[in-house]
């Protein structure tokens, strides 16, 4: 052959793998919304980025008449390309081969640029949409997804993850996003459970619909499994996009510093976000916005758990992970889900080297049989542990209730925050006035003529002597009471200097967190 032939022979080849499942199974996809698996990766990546590797590579299956079958790229698109000029791995499951279910070669080509990312120290994205274990190829898929597994694992707050669930994600397989940082879901399209329906309804003879099951909603809102909710792809890709502008590449770098804004106060102001009425809800969003850059906020998990707030945003041009209690969602307690999720995130950002800002109104954690029975006592350590073991800048603002443990796990001087505000209206003592008047002066109250009386009397006397943050103040568990339009300053210098905070901790293999 000359070269002009093996060249013709190259194109001829790279046509047939480029083909994916036919035009069938190509019109299948489109019919129910969805892009196919390379239309994905180049919408995600920065225009004309993607590099493609494996191309040919193919399956080695023999059994169900397997070695007559023709699977291009073996159901899966490998490469690398850049994401906001920086590079990143990518994988796409492509659902019209064999239903992008996992074989062996699947799960190489896979594994193979996860080792490239972690040796590059790039992000990994995942795209699913998968059947998963691909059933023909047996113990080999499932020896496929424990190699996953296992570098998701060793991969954890050295690289970002990002899973993308764009289709089916079903038993097995739904491992590997949950060991990832972030999870992205699209409305309609996503599908993630260990167990489907059929199975269900085989096993226990409950019917449930794949959408009511595992939904992108119900991961985004119940289970908490979903990081990102989006109603169309293309809306989830700008998602990843944004997130992308946050984080930093590998755990040795910081975020990339962006120009800095001040916050739009014309829109958000801080007297009038916070109500006279101490008693009274208010967005804890809008105290972000009315302290950040450009009061941008990029929200993590929006649906899930809302007495808690988390998410990215810049102060001065640096990304800051926000840590803040919701008071109008609950009151802001803290609970199991809220646990969970603040502690995954502040780990996150510590892994990440991403400062700390925990703005703090509660009344302590959420009283109950259902949360005692739930684990609170567990799941609410996990929250006392991840801020304990955060090195990275710890910075808290004590806006208004700072009650009992919730006092301590929001991120306290006792949990080495390094520097703690409070703001003027702050009440920061064991437990509200009215439950503490209660129990303190409670023979006083039932011997008084008028019981209602001097119960009122006491919780204001209460209230005048403990429920502001003076006291905090006079043993130092608060370094400056401020005015709250002072906050921002405060911050942006506490963040200067903790630029080089260096923290020793002591040596271990790991810690034991409350899992
Ligand atoms: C092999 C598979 C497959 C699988 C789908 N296909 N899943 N082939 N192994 N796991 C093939 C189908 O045979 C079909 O091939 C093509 O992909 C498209 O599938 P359809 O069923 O036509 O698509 P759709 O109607 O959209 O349904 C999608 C689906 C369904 C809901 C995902 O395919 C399904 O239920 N698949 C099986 C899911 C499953 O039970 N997986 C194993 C889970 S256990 P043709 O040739 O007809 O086009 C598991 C263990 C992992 O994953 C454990 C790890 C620790």
């Amino acid at each position: 052959m000359s070269i002009k032939q093996k060249s013709l022979d190259l194109r001829e080849r790279m046509k047939s793998a480029l083909s994916g499942g036919g035009s069938k199974a190509i019109e299948k996809q489109k019919a129910v919304g969805k892009l196919t698996a390379r239309e994905r990766i180049v919408a995600i990546l920065d225009p004309k980025s993607f590099h493609e590797y494996d191309l040919f590579v193919e399956h080695a299956a023999k059994d169900f008449d397997m070695d007559k079958k023709y699977l291009a790229g073996d159901g899966v698109i490998t490469g690398t390309g850049t994401l906001g000029s920086h590079p990143v791995c990518i994988y796409a499951q492509d659902f019209t081969v064999a239903g992008g279910s996992l074989g062996y070669m699947h799960a190489k080509k896979i594994t193979k640029i996860m080792d490239h990312a972690m040796k590059m120290k790039v992000p990994i994205i995942g795209i699913n949409d998968s059947g998963g274990a691909r059933i023909q190829e047996g113990v080999n898929s499932l020896a496929g997804y424990g190699e996953i597994f296992f570098r998701n694992t060793q991969a954890s707050g050295v690289i970002p993850q990002i899973s993308v669930i764009l289709g089916p994600c079903a038993g097995g397989a739904v491992y590997s996003p949950a060991l990832t940082d972030f999870v992205f879901v699209v409305d309609k399209i996503s599908k993630m459970f260990i167990t489907g329906p059929e199975v269900i309804k085989t096993v226990l003879g409950e019917e449930i619909s794949m959408e009511a099951l595992g939904g992108a909603y119900v991961h985004a809102a119940k289970t908490g499994n979903a990081h990102f909710y989006a109603e169309s792809e293309q809306e989830c890709f700008g998602q990843i996009k944004q997130l992308c502008t946050y984080i930093p590449w590998n755990n040795t770098k910081k975020p990339d510093r962006f120009p800095k804004k001040p916050p739009r106060t014309r829109i958000y102001k801080l007297d009038e976000i916070m109500p006279t009425d101490p008693k009274e809800p208010y967005d804890v969003r809008n105290v972000v916005k009315a302290i950040c850059d450009n009061s941008e906020f990029f929200e993590i998990q929006e649906h899930f758990a809302k007495n808690i707030v988390i998410g990215f945003t810049r102060i001065d041009g640096e990304t800051i992970g926000i840590v803040g209690n919701q008071p109008a969602f609950l009151a802001g307690v803290l609970d199991v889900d809220s646990s969970d999720k603040a502690a995954r995130f502040i780990r996150y950002c510590d892994a990440f080297n991403i400062p700390l800002l925990t703005l703090v109104d509660l009344p302590g954690y959420l009283p109950g049989v259902d949360q005692e029975h739930a684990g609170v006592i567990r799941h609410g350590a996990k929250i006392l542990y991840a801020y304990s073991e955060a090195t990275v800048p710890k910075l808290t603002v004590i806006m208004r209730k700072a009650y009992g443990g919730g006092y301590i796990a929001m991120c306290s001087h006792h949990l080495r925050a390094d520097f703690v505000f409070a703001w003027p209206m702050a009440e920061i003592a064991v437990m509200g006035p009215e439950g503490a008047a209660n129990i303190i002066f409670r023979n006083e109250i039932k011997k008084a003529e008028d019981p209602e009386k001097v119960r009122l009397q006491k919780v204001e006397e209460y209230k005048q002597k403990f429920a502001n943050p003076y006291v905090a103040a006079a043993y130092g568990y608060v370094d400056a009471v401020i005015e709250p339009s002072e906050t921002r300053k405060m911050i942006v210098h506490a963040l200067e200097i903790s630029s080089s905070k260096d923290v020793q901790t002591p040596k271990k293999k790991h810690g034991v967190p409350p899992f």
